[in-house]
């Protein structure tokens, strides 16, 4: 927890938002994620689109103050059109409407052209065009599945129910995103060997500068941990983020994690209140581009 004051005391006088002491636990402060604790926050992230949340949020009438029903459901759950363990669990999302262009075939000839479940459940929001009510079991009594009529609001003004344009429509075109849906064989473009653990993998050794806070300081780049099935682990493998031997949207991303690594040098952090850390599983995020150098060996 050291760590913790330091970066705090670094922060503040960068002049941002003091964080508080070391002791509080809360999901909003910066965070140096200890193996085993749970990666946890979405409650104060952008991905709670209840009532409660921010940014936009179903606080119209009529809304929901409920957090996982935009994504999951305890019955009723969509599985159509996928195979066990394809489709993200006790999904409550209609598929996805858009018609997507996959990466492409340039890499391996087949594997590219379709695309998995664990990445339309992302775009069954990033697409630019599925509304964000579009769910198959309507909170309370019967299912009232579609599209629920709800009006989304940011600081109180009414706003579109899908994400129109910007930094976060992925869009339905996948030919200018990191491939999704491809299958990780090593040692193909320099992968390591999917049965690599985190902690195996120095991402230091190789770096021209010592002196960088993020080196000497024992930072997010000399250690190497993830977001795995909700907790932080230190020890598990590469296959531990692929989805059906797969890279897809959630192999760098895990939607629930307010990601608020205490040595994130990009400005992720920069607005403590509004830092998701973009969700990645990356403790450090892509510090030194750790989150890529894991897989890659570059
Ligand atoms: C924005 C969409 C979204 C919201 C909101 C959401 N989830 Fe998820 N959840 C997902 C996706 C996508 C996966 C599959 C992730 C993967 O492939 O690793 C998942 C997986 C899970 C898992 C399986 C293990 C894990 O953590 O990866 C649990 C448990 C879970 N969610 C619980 C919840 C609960 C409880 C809530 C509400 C507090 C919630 N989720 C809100 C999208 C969401
Ligand atoms: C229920 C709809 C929904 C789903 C499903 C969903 N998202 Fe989001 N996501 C949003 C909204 C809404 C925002 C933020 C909107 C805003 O800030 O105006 C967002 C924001 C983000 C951000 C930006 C975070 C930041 O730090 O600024 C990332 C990254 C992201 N989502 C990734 C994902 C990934 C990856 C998945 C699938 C695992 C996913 N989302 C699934 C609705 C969704
Ligand atoms: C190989 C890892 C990887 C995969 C796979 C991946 N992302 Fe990302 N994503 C990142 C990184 C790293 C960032 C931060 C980029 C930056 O700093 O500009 C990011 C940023 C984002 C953002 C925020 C963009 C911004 O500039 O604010 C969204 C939204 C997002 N990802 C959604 C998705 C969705 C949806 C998918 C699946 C189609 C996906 N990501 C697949 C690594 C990945
Ligand atoms: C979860 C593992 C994983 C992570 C993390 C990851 N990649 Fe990849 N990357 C892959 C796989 C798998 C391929 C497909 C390689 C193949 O089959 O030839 C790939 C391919 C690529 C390619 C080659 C695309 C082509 O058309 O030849 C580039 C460039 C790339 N990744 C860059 C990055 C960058 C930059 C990051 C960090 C933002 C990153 N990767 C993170 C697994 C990963």
């Amino acid at each position: 927890m050291k760590r913790f004051l330091i970066f705090a005391v670094a922060a503040a006088s960068a002049g941002f938002i003091a964080v508080s002491t070391a002791s509080d636990a809360n999901a909003l402060d910066i965070d140096d994620y200890p193996a085993d604790v749970p990666a946890s926050g979405i409650g104060k992230t952008r991905h709670n689109l209840g009532a409660l949340g921010m940014h936009r949020i179903a606080d119209g009438d009529p809304g929901t103050t409920e957090i996982c029903v935009f994504c999951h459901t305890p019955h009723h759950a969509n599985v159509d059109g996928f195979a066990a363990g394809e489709k993200a669990p006790l999904w409550n999302r209609t598929n996805a409407t858009g018609s997507y262009t996959p990466y492409g075939t340039t890499l391996n000839g087949t594997e590219v052209q379709q695309v998995g479940g664990a990445t339309l459940a992302c775009l069954s929001c990033h697409d630019g065009i599925t509304t964000f009510d579009n769910l198959v079991n309507a909170p309370g009594k019967g299912l009232n599945t579609g599209s629920q009529g709800w009006q989304f609001n940011e600081d109180g003004d009414p706003i579109d129910n899908y994400i129109n344009g910007g930094r976060l429509a992925i869009g339905t075109d996948l030919r200018d995103d990191h491939p999704v849906s491809i299958t990780y064989i090593a040692p193909r473009a320099s992968l390591r060997d999917p049965d690599t653990r985190f902690d195996e993998i120095n991402l230091t050794s190789d770096v021209f500068s010592t002196t960088h806070d993020a080196v000497s300081s024992g930072g997010n780049l000399t250690q190497n941990r993830w977001a795995v099935n909700g907790y932080i682990c230190a020890d598990c493998t590469i296959s531990s983020l692929l989805r059906n031997g797969k890279v897809e949207c959630s192999s760098c991303h895990d939607p629930h994690f307010a990601n608020k690594s205490w040595d994130e040098v990009e400005d992720t952090w920069g607005s403590e209140a509004e830092a998701d850390g973009m969700f990645l599983r990356r403790v450090g995020g892509n510090t030194g581009s750790g989150l890529c150098k894991t897989c890659h060996a570059k």
